[in-house]
């Protein structure tokens, strides 16, 4: 009956048709792999945390007096709200995790390369816009890690020759970390960034969808036109990938449901600013960038960051081999392999510097450069 309705009205058909067209779009058949699955698992995760975005704005108050005990009744008195608070906390974990992994499949299958240049472009972006969610989002509980964490990296652009006192004022709305800080933090968590991902994540699609996936040819071998793909072995978007899609996602909700559960993430104490607690250390995600910083004198260390980003970031322009096969890529793949170790070391480092673990009975304190040494008991 709704139909008819509508039907009277609205040119039903062509809309219906136009978007089983772009449902059944069909796949290569070199993108049947998990790999494929990261970006689409990506944008489920971050629904579900605007979702609980949104839930927690409904009680959270962003002034230096009120955020934390605004937190500590949304995990104690309303109604599920600890779970909302450790969904949201750990779905930007998982976000991040499910980004980088992506960004990994994307290198690694030459994804990057003519025609899609720019779509690495936007990505690149989006990844950049997924950090500053993380960045932001942990200074809004105003507990003591998130103060002083914030103190600690908003005071890292400093070391920038001429600018770095700007940046540094800017990102903190004044010289310290107060109120100024917090209303500018909640502002681009919940506003500037939400807008500039719902502009790019739409313009990454469609360019994804208008190049089709990377089919990773030989040099002279064309790619095999999408009228062609199901015959030679692809499959529809809709039903076969959406359901791979849909496994994941729903096998990662249980997890996130798991650690919510069992391993939730502690509010600690309301922010102090006239007591600095021991060994400060950043969100998991930028140990390995804060560990760095500290083997080189800060501005140096800066540069060569500003540089890697930049490298990165322009990899599709530099990387000029056209060869996407990686039998044939094996210089570049080599870099890549050899930068991931380096990123995954540093955050070892990062996450033992400045604790004191048992090893095998014996008690090592690792100092601030990562270097252990046995302690007695
Ligand atoms: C919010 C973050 C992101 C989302 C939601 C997202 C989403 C997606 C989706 C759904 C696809 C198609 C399926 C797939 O290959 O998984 C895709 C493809 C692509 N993405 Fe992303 N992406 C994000 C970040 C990135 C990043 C960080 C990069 C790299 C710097 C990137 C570069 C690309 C490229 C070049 C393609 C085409 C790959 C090919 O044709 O094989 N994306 N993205």
């Amino acid at each position: 009956m709704l139909r008819t309705w509508l039907e009277e009205r609205f040119e039903i058909e062509k809309f219906t048709n136009f978007l089983k067209k772009h449902l059944e779009k069909p796949q290569p058949p070199n993108a049947k792999g998990i790999g494929y699955t990261f970006g689409g698992v990506a944008i489920a995760f971050l629904l579900l945390q605007i979702f609980t975005g949104i839930i927690l704005l409904f009680h959270y108050k962003p002034t230096v007096s009120e955020a934390f005990d605004s937190l500590q009744k949304i995990m104690l008195e309303v109604p599920f709200g600890w779970l909302f608070r450790q969904f949201h906390s750990w779905g930007a974990t998982f976000i991040v995790v499910l980004v980088l992994l992506h960004f990994l499949k994307v290198f690694w299958t030459s994804g990057y390369k003519k025609p899609r240049e720019v779509n690495w472009l936007i990505g690149f972006a989006l990844l950049l816009i997924i950090l500053a969610f993380g960045f932001t989002g942990y200074l809004l509980p105003w507990n003591q890690t998130a103060f002083w964490g914030t103190v600690v990296a908003t005071e890292v652009p400093s070391s920038i020759p001429f600018v770095g006192e700007f940046i540094a004022n800017f990102l903190r709305g004044g010289e310290m970390v107060n109120d100024s800080t917090l209303s500018r933090f909640f502002v681009i968590h919940i506003i500037l960034l939400p807008l500039a991902l719902l502009l790019l994540i739409p313009i990454h699609i469609f360019l994804m969808r208008y190049f089709g996936i990377s089919q990773g040819k030989k040099i002279g071998e064309s790619e095999i036109p999408e009228s062609e793909l199901l015959a030679k072995g692809g499959e529809k978007f809709y039903p076969n990938h959406f359901l791979k899609e849909s496994i994941f996602f729903y096998l990662g909700l249980a997890l996130l449901f798991t650690l919510a559960v069992y391993f939730p993430i502690e509010l600690g104490e309301k922010a102090n600013p006239f007591e600095t607690p021991l060994g400060i250390k950043p969100e998991w995600y930028f140990l390995p960038i804060f560990q760095f910083l500290k083997y080189f004198p800060e501005s140096v260390g800066l540069f060569i960051l500003g540089l890697v980003t930049f490298v990165i970031f322009l990899l599709p322009l530099l990387d000029k081999n056209p060869e996407k096969q990686n039998s044939k890529r094996k210089l570049i793949l080599t870099l890549g392999i050899i930068f991931v170790f380096c990123v995954i070391l540093l955050g070892i480092l990062g996450y033992c510097s400045e604790s004191t673990f048992t090893i095998f009975g014996r008690s090592y304190h690792f100092d601030i450069l990562g270097i252990p040494y046995e302690v007695s008991k």
